[in-house]
């Protein structure tokens, strides 16, 4: 292990010999996820519809001795989750953490600026990939009689000019709790992490990056910048801690979560959002 992948927390090693499916793992919170799961010993099935980024996190893992398989997988379709799940079972045969990481905002502006499109465009984004993930990883982790779901929250819904987003994330909190009670017989953990403003300095995809490699059309004027400011100041004034959580504080989050450290917490949504929530 080199010193770069150093986890700062107690308890390293939690996620030992443990098989664990980030999604979205190229960039961002999902590849300091990536990063964090297999510094503490878990086997990593990097899943990431992008490639150059697919493969970056995937050789870094390595580089750094952690059992790594890269997944290039559009989760946005069911086909996608079940393919995804599929290649994760035949590199390990099990599948113990799902960290249901894709999403993200694509436009910021009020409700009424949205299309009809742009809402489809949104939900796709950030509704149906954990949808489709859980679906598909149910049956797996149901055989084995255990597993742990970590989704990614967001502060979104008690915020200005991202609704459709914001719809998506409270599903996945409506997820959260229902799927908690119905698969906890089944020794399935399901839980949230929610985080606040993230920097990620590592994008190589942007947001507005849609299927298939096209661009959205984000609005380039003064409108759409000022509604953009509303939103961070929105932010930045919910806060008690006034600065941007950075990838590896979210990632701390969800290890934890991940683990069996957490094995009586199910059905949970924790902000790890410098006190906003
Ligand atoms: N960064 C923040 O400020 C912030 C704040 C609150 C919540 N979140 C949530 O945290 C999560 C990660 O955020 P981020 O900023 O690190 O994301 P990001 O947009 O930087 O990275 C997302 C990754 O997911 C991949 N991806 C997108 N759609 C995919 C699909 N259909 N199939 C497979 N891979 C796909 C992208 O290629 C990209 O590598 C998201 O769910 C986001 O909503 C982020």
């Amino acid at each position: 292990m080199t010193d770069s992948l150093d986890p700062r927390a107690a308890g390293a090693r939690r996620l030992r010999d443990k098989v664990c499916i980030v999604t979205g793992a190229g960039q961002g919170i999902g590849r300091a996820t990536a990063r964090r799961l297999g510094e503490e010993g878990g086997k990593i099935v990097v899943a990431e519809r992008v490639d150059e980024s697919a493969t970056r996190t995937t050789v870094e893992l390595r580089e750094a001795g952690v059992d790594a398989t890269k997944v290039l997988a559009d989760v946005g379709t069911f086909e996608g989750a079940e393919a995804m799940v599929r290649e994760a079972m035949a590199a390990y045969g099990r599948v113990d953490v799902l960290v249901n990481n894709v999403g993200g905002t694509i436009w910021m502006q009020p409700y009424h600026k949205y299309t009809p499109e742009q809402v489809n465009l949104e939900l796709e984004r950030t509704l149906y990939p954990t949808m489709w993930c859980c679906l598909a990883v149910l049956p797996v982790m149901m055989e084995q009689g255990s597993g742990s779901i970590v989704n990614l929250g967001s502060q979104s819904p008690r915020g200005l000019h991202r609704l459709p987003y914001a719809v998506g994330k409270g599903g996945i909190f409506a997820m959260t709790k229902v799927l908690s009670m119905e698969y906890g017989q089944y020794g399935i953990r399901v839980n949230t992490v929610s985080p606040g403003g993230t920097a990620v300095p590592d994008r190589i995809t942007p947001r507005t990056a849609l299927g298939g490699g096209m661009f959205a059309d984000e609005p380039d004027n003064e409108e759409y910048a000022e509604y953009r400011s509303q939103m961070l100041e929105d932010i930045r004034n919910q806060q008690s801690i006034r600065r941007p959580g950075n990838p590896e504080e979210q990632a701390s989050t969800i290890a934890f979560l991940a683990s069996d450290d957490a094995s009586f917490i199910t059905g949970q949504v924790i902000n790890c959002s410098g006190g906003q929530s």
